[in-house]
């Protein structure tokens, strides 16, 4: 399909305002049990044509960051907070209604199971002309030709018959590429991809991320790309914002976080990447603990209990993000790789025989292999 649409409404290239503006957004749940805060105090701003990447572990906050950037997280036991302007314009506050301007034509999203997005019991070629005359107005027969346009933009075969088949006839790459389809239908300005491949086998992986990276540059779209896995964000994106317990714990542009890590979690994440050696792409080794109860999360910094290099300090005083020296390079934590506070942090705790340093010192060698070994 031309990216006319797309390209027309675009009217300002990098180096103009950012498109997105996040400031201490805060996403808390109500629940029996006491408030869960998801996202707690998340900043960060996102150039047009650029692609982010947020990374971290299942229940780390980056799908209600996202759904709450989008505003699809308006329900009554929800408390948001912050400001999250798009193209200028706050967009908290805004009911559905007035959102309905916004999804699909300026924000889509392509979420992790294909089937949490397609209808089961309508044809694919139905949901997609309904999507586009819904948004665009257009007649049923130049919607047709757009669907079938926009299944041949994701490279799916022969898109004249399949036009006509139901989403369970289709593998589970094929409807992904359908879903993606969907999100791209009205050209949308910015596009969320929410682990879209955490589903798909490791070949149609590849397949999948590289038609999002493709339609991205071509479509000059802005993209938020969400995933567990640092591998499938490396030489996607432009930047990296690492999410722990709600927060972001490091953001950096894409080569300086791979190669100068300063958050000990980012380092774990690192680790945990599996790696071209590894054929059944399976994970080196989990980060040692569990994620943090967000109801009563630990006092101080949130990963001190998981952390190698943590220091009394640590369970006391929560780390603020600051900037590092290289430009766009933010961390939080007050002993950080590959300094010399950090590495003595490291030693103490390794003489003292604590267990997660002593397991982490463990899984080093794998570490320094993968930075060097071009997996990055
Ligand atoms: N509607 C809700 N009510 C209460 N808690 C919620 C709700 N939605 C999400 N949460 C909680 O918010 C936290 C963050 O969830 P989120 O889905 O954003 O994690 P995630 O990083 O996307 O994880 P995953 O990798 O598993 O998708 C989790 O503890 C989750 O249980
Ligand atoms: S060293 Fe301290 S501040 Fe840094 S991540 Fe570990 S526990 Fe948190
Ligand atoms: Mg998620």
């Amino acid at each position: 399909m031309s990216d006319a649409p797309s390209s027309q409404r675009i009217t300002k290239r990098p180096g103009d305002d950012p498109l997105l503006v996040v400031e201490n957004l805060k996403t808390h749940f109500h629940i029996d049990a006491g408030v869960v805060r998801a996202v707690d105090g998340v900043s960060f701003k996102l150039d047009r044509g650029k692609t982010l990447g947020i990374v971290g572990e299942s229940g780390s906050g980056k799908t209600v960051l996202s759904r709450s950037v989008m505003r699809l997280n308006i329900a009554e036991n929800v408390e948001t907070a912050g400001s999250v302007k798009y193209d200028g314009v706050e967009l908290l506050g805004k009911s559905n209604k007035e959102m309905r301007d916004y999804w699909g034509v300026e924000m889509a999203m392509v979420f992790q199971d294909p089937m949490t997005s397609l209808n089961p019991v309508v044809k694919v070629g139905r949901q997609l002309t309904e999507h586009v005359r819904y948004h665009l107005n257009t007649s049923k027969k130049e919607a047709r030709l757009a669907a079938i346009e926009l299944l041949r933009s994701v490279k799916i075969p022969e898109p004249e018959s399949r036009f006509d088949v139901y989403p369970h006839e289709m593998s589970g790459g094929m409807r992904q590429r359908v879903c993606i389809a969907s999100a791209l239908a009205c050209g949308p300005k910015m596009l969320f991809a929410d682990e879209p491949t955490t589903a798909l086998d490791v070949t149609v992986q590849h397949q999948i991320l590289n038609l999002l990276q493709q339609a991205q540059q071509d479509r000059f779209m802005t993209m938020i790309m969400v995933t567990h896995d640092l591998g499938v964000v490396a030489g996607r994106t432009d930047d990296i914002a690492v999410m722990y317990a709600g927060k972001i714990v490091e953001k950096a542009p894409t080569r300086t976080l791979f190669a100068q890590m300063k958050h000990p979690y980012t380092q774990a994440l690192l680790q945990s990447i599996p790696r071209a050696s590894n054929p059944k792409h399976t994970r080196l080794s989990a980060i040692s603990g569990r994620p943090p109860d967000l109801i009563n999360p630990p006092s101080g910094c949130k990963f001190s209990p998981r952390c190698p290099y943590a220091q009394d300090k640590c369970y006391e005083v929560e780390p603020e993000l600051k900037a590092d020296t290289t430009p766009g390079h933010e961390f939080a934590c007050h002993f950080p790789v590959g300094t010399p506070e950090g590495d003595a942090a490291f030693e103490a705790n390794m003489a003292a025989g604590k267990p997660q340093t002593l397991a982490a010192a463990g899984k080093l060698a794998a570490t320094e292999d993968l930075v060097t070994g071009g997996a990055v």
